[in-house]
């Protein structure tokens, strides 16, 4: 089905998304890795908004492929938008280690300047 989504280049709905991203100025989005892309619904959500002026932060899980080129596809979508370096963090560990899950992420947060290390 994902598959077939990516095929298509399916835009799935999103139930009851938000009306606009006025009051944020920085977005985290969280992903995971299908057929080494963004889920084809991720693609809904980028392109119902104006990013311009936004800060776009990616992290995602995956089971190999890393973010896979997708921090590329997001700054293809939301143009204007400053889009900062991605997480990624083996879907494995995040279910399964989740001290070590945390330590990525609390250390990634301060490499880009969103928390102390
Ligand atoms: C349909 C599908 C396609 C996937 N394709 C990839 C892939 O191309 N590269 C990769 O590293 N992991 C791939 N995975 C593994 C997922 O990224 C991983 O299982 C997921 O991020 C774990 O998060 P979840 O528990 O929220 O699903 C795929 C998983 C599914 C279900």
């Amino acid at each position: 089905m994902a598959k077939q989504e990516q095929n298509d280049n399916a835009r799935p709905e999103i139930i009851d998304p938000p009306e606009n991203l006025d009051q944020y100025d920085t977005i985290f989005i969280g992903y995971p890795i299908w057929w080494g892309d963004l889920p084809m619904a991720v693609y809904t959500f980028l392109e119902s908004y104006d990013f311009s002026g936004k800060t776009v932060i990616p992290f995602c899980t995956h089971e190999g492929s890393g973010l896979s080129g997708t921090k590329s596809s997001i700054e293809n979508t939301c143009s204007g938008a400053t889009v900062l370096d991605g997480l990624a963090v083996r879907g494995s560990i995040a279910q399964n280690e989740q001290d070590s899950a945390r330590e990525s992420v609390t250390k990634w947060l301060s490499d880009i300047g969103y928390a102390k290390s």
